[in-house]
């Protein structure tokens, strides 16, 4: 990361944390205007925030690693994320896995990121996957 990119993101953190700081609950509202700023929440933001809202440090971590839609380090490329849990297991979740592992090279070397999640709350249209932008239904191969 440039010197230039580090301030940009410093900046931005920055405006997210004045213009958030004052709402009631104003943790995730901060975290969500963070990563969809910049793709993560990168740890150096985290004692930041925590000071801004009077908490520790070890609860603002707790919340950006307990829900998988914050990311502590930039995705490569898009993110896809595909349902793995009960309702789309039972619905041919684990077709439609495979056959993004296989479509993706989910193992590295390609321009998007393909992340397992566990329930996207959509379960009567199982299975389901989620790409930048609104849940979508997804195609069986
Ligand atoms: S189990 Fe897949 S969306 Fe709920």
């Amino acid at each position: 990361m440039t010197a230039n990119t580090a301030e940009a993101q410093q900046r931005i953190i920055q405006q997210v944390l004045d213009d958030k700081r004052d709402m009631p609950g104003a943790l995730l509202p901060i975290l969500h205007a963070i990563q969809d700023a910049l793709g993560h929440v990168p740890p150096d933001a985290v004692s930041g925030i925590a000071e801004a809202l009077n908490l520790s440090r070890a609860e603002v971590h707790g919340v950006v690693s307990y829900y998988h839609h914050f990311h502590s380090e930039p995705v490569a490329g898009p993110l896809v994320q595909v349902c793995r849990a009960e309702a789309c297991q039972a619905m041919g979740g684990e077709a439609l896995w495979a056959h993004a592992c296989s479509r993706t090279g989910k193992q590295g070397g390609h321009s998007l990121t393909l992340e397992p999640v566990y329930c996207l709350g959509l379960c009567a249209t199982a299975p389901r996957t989620r790409q930048p932008g609104a849940p979508r239904m997804a195609r069986l191969p």
